[in-house]
C-alpha cells in the first residue's frame, strides 16, 4: 500500500516537475496587448515580449515601421497609410491628413475652424461644433476625425496580427499631453471602431521618457521636446515614485519639419530661376524637387554636404508657348546653408522650452533628463542647441521617431501582466493644464 503510494507520489511529482520546467522551456507567451503611436504625422505599433523582454516596433507589409497619418478613399476602396500617401497627388480631395488635429476638438465659431481648414486640399466641413472631412468619390458623403484615425488604428491592429499570428483586441494608446477629456473619449472612440478595446491612455510625453527606462530611474524632473513634422510640443514633467506629473506644457503647433523643408525649397526653386531664367511651374517639376529637398535634409543629419539633382523639364511661355526645356539642376547644398536658411526657425524652438521651465519654477540645471522626441530633433543644430542650453547631452539613444510607441509599447506590457516588468507608470491627469502655444 505504502510503495503504491509513494509510486503515486512520484508520479505526480514527475508532473508537477514537468510543468514546472515545461513552464521554463516553453516558448513564451504571445504579447494580447499592443502599444499604439497615433500620431498626426506618423504612426506606429509596438508589442513587448515578455520572454525577451524587449520592444518591438511592428512594420507594414514592407517593413517600414512608421506608417503616414494617411487615408485615401477611392471609389472602391479606403486606403491607409503609404498606399494612402501615394495617392495624394492623384487624389487630392479624397486624400486625408492630419485627422488627429480635429479629433474631438470642438470649434465654437465656423471661422475658427475654417482657418484651420484653408490650407488643406480635402474639404473641411463644419458640423455642429466639430469637424467632418467631405469626400467625393462616386458618391459624396463625410467622414469624422475619429473615423480616420479608426482606420489607421485597424491598419496597425492588423499589421500586428500579421506579425504575431494571433487576434489583438487589447491596446494601450498614446496622446498629446494638451489633449482634454473630450479628445481621449474621441481617440477612445478611433479605436473602438477598429475593433480595439483601450486599456488606458498615456501622454505622449510620459510615453517617450518610459522608453529610456526613466520611469525606474532616479530622476525627479524630466523635460521632453518633441519636435516632429509640423509641431513642437515641449513638456515638463515631475516623477514621484514611479508616477509622472505633467507640470507644465508649451510648444508651438506651427512649427516643424515641414517649415525646415519650405525653407529649403524656396532656396532652390530660387536657384533654378537664377541658372535657367524660368522659375518651375509644373506640377511634377515642384514634386520631385519636393522629394529630393526632403532627401536631402534627411542626408544632411549625416553628411555635411549634399548633391542635388533633379531633372526638370521648364516652361519658358505660357500654354501655347515653346515646348518645356528639359534641364538637370545640380545644386550642392551644405549643412550650414540649410542651418542659415532656418536659424530663426530652430531658435523659435527654444521660446517653449524657457516658457516651461519658469512655470515650473525650474532652473536649467535642476532638469534631471532631457528628452528628444521626433524626427527634426535629429537635426545636428536643433540637438547642439539643446544641448547647449541645458548644459548637458540630451538623451538620443532611442530613435526620435519611435521613442513614443516604444514607451506605449512597454505599458502595453505593464498591462498584459508581461514578466519581468515589475514598474507601472501611473499619470495623474491635471485638470487645470493649458499649454502655451507660441508662433
Ligand atoms: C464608379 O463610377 C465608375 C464610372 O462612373 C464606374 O465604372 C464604377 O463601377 C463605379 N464604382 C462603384 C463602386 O460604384
Ligand atoms: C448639436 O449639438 C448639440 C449639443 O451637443 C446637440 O444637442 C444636438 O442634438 C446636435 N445637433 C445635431 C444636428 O447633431
Ligand atoms: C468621456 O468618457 C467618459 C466615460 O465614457 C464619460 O464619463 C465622460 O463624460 C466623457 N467626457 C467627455 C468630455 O466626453
Ligand atoms: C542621400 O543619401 C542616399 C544614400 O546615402 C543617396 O542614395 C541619395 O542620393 C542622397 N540624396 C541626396 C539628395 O544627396
Amino acid at each position: 500500500m505504502a510503495g503504491e503510494m509513494s509510486i503515486l507520489g512520484s508520479a505526480v511529482l514527475a508532473l508537477l516537475l514537468a510543468g514546472y520546467l515545461g513552464q521554463q522551456y516553453l516558448p513564451p507567451p504571445k504579447p494580447t496587448v499592443v502599444g499604439l503611436d497615433l500620431g498626426t504625422t506618423f504612426c506606429s505599433v509596438g508589442v513587448f515580449h515578455p520572454g525577451v523582454g524587449d520592444v518591438e516596433v511592428i512594420g507594414d507589409e514592407k517593413g517600414r515601421k512608421s506608417i503616414p497619418s494617411v487615408v485615401s478613399f477611392t471609389s472602391t476602396e479606403v486606403h491607409a497609410g503609404y498606399d494612402a500617401l501615394e495617392l495624394a497627388d492623384s487624389n487630392p480631395h479624397n486624400t486625408i491628413y492630419d485627422a488627429k488635429r480635429f479629433i474631438g476638438k470642438i470649434f465654437d465659431k465656423p471661422e475658427d475652424m475654417e482657418r484651420e481648414s484653408a490650407r488643406y486640399p480635402f474639404k473641411v466641413v463644419y458640423s455642429n461644433g466639430s469637424v467632418e472631412f467631405l469626400v467625393s468619390t462616386n458618391h459624396s458623403f463625410s467622414v469624422s476625425p475619429e473615423f480616420i484615425g479608426s482606420r489607421l488604428l485597424l491598419k496597425m491592429r492588423k499589421m500586428a496580427e500579421r506579425r504575431l499570428g494571433v487576434a489583438v483586441q487589447k491596446a494601450v494608446i498614446s496622446v498629446p499631453a494638451e489633449f482634454d477629456e473630450r479628445q481621449r473619449n474621441y481617440t477612445i472612440r478611433a479605436a473602438n471602431l477598429a475593433g480595439l478595446d483601450i486599456l488606458r491612455v498615456i501622454n505622449e510625453p510620459t510615453a517617450a521618457a518610459m522608453a529610456y527606462g526613466l520611469h525606474k530611474a532616479d530622476v525627479s524632473n524630466v523635460l521632453v521636446v518633441d519636435l516632429g513634422g509640423g509641431t513642437l510640443d515641449v513638456s515638463l514633467l515631475n516623477k514621484q515614485g514611479a508616477m509622472f506629473f505633467t507640470r507644465a506644457m508649451a510648444g508651438n503647433n506651427k512649427l516643424g519639419g515641414q517649415d525646415f523643408s519650405q525653407r529649403l525649397l524656396q532656396y532652390v526653386m530660387e536657384r533654378v530661376r537664377q541658372r535657367f531664367g524660368v522659375p518651375p511651374t509644373r506640377k511634377e517639376d515642384l514634386h520631385h524637387l519636393r522629394q529630393a529637398v526632403e532627401a536631402a535634409k534627411l542626408n544632411l543629419t549625416l553628411s555635411p554636404r549634399v548633391l542635388l539633382e533633379v531633372p526638370l523639364h521648364l516652361e519658358s511661355g505660357g500654354p501655347g508657348g515653346p515646348a518645356p526645356q528639359a534641364v538637370l539642376l545640380q545644386e550642392p547644398v551644405t549643412r550650414e546653408l540649410f542651418e542659415e536658411l532656418n536659424a530663426d526657425l530652430f531658435q523659435k524652438i527654444l521660446a517653449p522650452v524657457r516658457r516651461v521651465l519658469a512655470e515650473g519654477q525650474l532652473q536649467t540645471e535642476e532638469v534631471d533628463e532631457v528628452v528628444l522626441v521626433g524626427g527634426s530633433t535629429r537635426i545636428p543644430r536643433i540637438r547642439h542647441l539643446i544641448a547647449r542650453f541645458f548644459g548637458k547631452e540630451p538623451n538620443t539613444a532611442v530613435d526620435p521617431d519611435l521613442a513614443v510607441v516604444t514607451g506605449v509599447a512597454l505599458q502595453a506590457g505593464i498591462m498584459g501582466g508581461a514578466w519581468p516588468l515589475q514598474v507601472s507608470a501611473l499619470e495623474i491627469p491635471n485638470r487645470h493644464l493649458r499649454k502655451t502655444n507660441f508662433h
